[in-house]
């Protein structure tokens, strides 16, 4: 099967190409990416058109995407599938259901499951299921720390070996600084990123949202921006010490970006990622006490979100990703204090992005989509994706930039539905992905 897409606006971060061109994909490569690609013209470029393929046999699907906009697949390195262990929360099959609907067509799970993954054999149980069911491409992030319990390395070798290309033990920090040092050490060996969550418990424990002015108001323990802050600068400098690359998961205070954006300038190999809702909300949005608002880190001051956004836009935090949290409705109605952290993004962070950054100016289409795409492929270093070159796999993500959308409350690919954003009117949505050259999500 091949696929013809024309007429469309591509935009290709990585290779700098933004023009309205026909993309041919077979055997589940870019094959072409032209002005007009030989033998397009064949029967016009109708929607969903069949007409035959060169040698008068191959089926060509043509799509037309006239007006919408065609980008490298988006990958999302941070997301929460449940399998294995909380499948009632989500499998890799809902989970990349989710992924695909919002048009990412490669995700990065993180490894607190029940099993943990940390060994080998989580890791390809968790690759076979995604062969088997999944729509996406799944790439699994390891443990840091054996069981997760930050105080063993986990096996960093066999993680590494069954195809994890990260590590974290995301949910948690590793409180241990030696024991994050010998986990770059081996990281670096073995070429791969360290993903850590940066909190330290010391400052953290016991709060609910961030600690400022609305949680004196609302007489919720807090979380001190310092929590984080604290740990992003011991993690910089470890791995200015052992040379490892560093990748900041959801990065919220001004402190942490300053710090990150310090790093950087002399050379650190430190990126960092921003959420939609750490970009989008503040504190403010808990004084409803919905549950759906409650997630580690926190949503953070006015001021911190600022200059998120800044760091956004001018590239101290290259990567958006979701942190997709998926929880059970009788876990998340509780009490905010007896909540557990977390929401879902993978359905809404491109709609969200899309109207908070593109319509708004603040941030051209090739910057978010570089974001999205590029710099991820990048900095975990998957080959063939995060670009539309030819010879790259043909993971396409299509997007209607004005579709106007409501995010609904019983409309979730995902198995759960603890978003913030339910109500919202959102503008962009992804109308088609596909993987390895076939359609996986497309809206009718
Ligand atoms: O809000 C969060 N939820 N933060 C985390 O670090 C973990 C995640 C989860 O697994 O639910
Ligand atoms: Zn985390
Ligand atoms: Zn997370």
């Amino acid at each position: 099967m091949r696929l013809l897409i024309t007429g469309g606006r591509v935009i290709d971060p990585a290779s700098g190409v933004d023009a309205t061109l026909d993309i041919l994909v077979e055997d589940g490569q870019i094959l072409q990416v032209d002005k007009r690609v030989q033998g397009s013209g064949s029967g016009g470029p109708g929607k969903n058109k069949k007409p035959a393929g060169r040698d008068g046999q191959t089926e060509i699907r043509v799509i037309d995407a006239t007006g919408k906009i065609v980008v490298p697949g988006l990958i999302d390195m941070h997301v929460h599938l449940r399998e294995p262990g909380r499948e009632d929360e989500e499998t890799i099959a809902s989970g990349t259901a989710a992924a695909a609907r919002g048009g990412f067509t490669s995700i990065c799970c993180m490894p607190n499951t029940d099993p943990v993954n940390d060994t080998a054999s989580v890791t390809e149980y968790i690759l076979e299921q995604a062969k088997k069911v999944g729509r996406v491409n799944v790439f699994p992030i390891g443990c840091i720390s054996r069981g997760h319990h930050g105080e063993q390395l986990a096996d960093i070798g066999d993680l590494a070996a069954a195809g994890c290309v990260g590590l974290s033990d995301d949910g948690k920090p590793v409180m241990n600084a030696e024991l994050m040092r010998r986990a770059m050490e081996y990281a670096t060996m073995f070429d791969i990123t360290v993903i850590p969550h940066c909190e330290d418990l010391t400052l953290s424990e016991g709060g609910v949202m961030h600690e400022g002015r609305v949680s004196t108001k609302l007489g919720l323990k807090g979380i001190p921006s310092a929590a984080e802050a604290v740990m992003v600068g011991r993690d910089i400098l470890l791995s200015e010490y052992t040379g490892a690359r560093l990748h900041v998961c959801h990065v919220s205070t001004t402190e942490s970006i300053c710090l990150i954006r310090e790093a950087r300038a002399r050379g650190v190999q430190v990126s960092g990622e921003a959420t939609p809702h750490h970009l989008i909300l503040t504190d403010e949005a808990v004084r409803g006490f919905s549950t759906n608002t409650k997630m580690n880190p926190p949503l953070r001051s006015a001021e911190d979100v600022t200059a998120l956004r800044e760091a956004l836009i001018d590239g101290t935090i290259e990567i958006i990703a979701t942190d997709h949290a998926p929880h059970a409705s009788f876990e998340k109605e509780m009490e905010y204090d007896y909540a557990p952290f977390g929401i879902i993004g993978l359905e809404t962070a491109l709609g969200l992005i899309l109207t908070e950054f593109y319509h708004t100016r603040l941030l051209a289409l090739p910057m978010i989509i570089e974001r999205l795409t590029t710099n991820p492929a990048r900095i975990l270093k998957l080959k063939h994706k995060g670009t539309l070159v030819p010879g790259a796999d043909a993971d396409i993500t299509i997007l209607d930039p004005d579709q106007e959308w409501i995010v609904e409350e019983n409309d979730w690919q995902s198995k759960s539905k603890n978003s913030p954003f339910i109500g919202w009117k959102l503008k962009g949505r992804a109308v088609m992905t596909i993987v390895a050259g076939q359609v996986v999500w497309e809206t009718s």
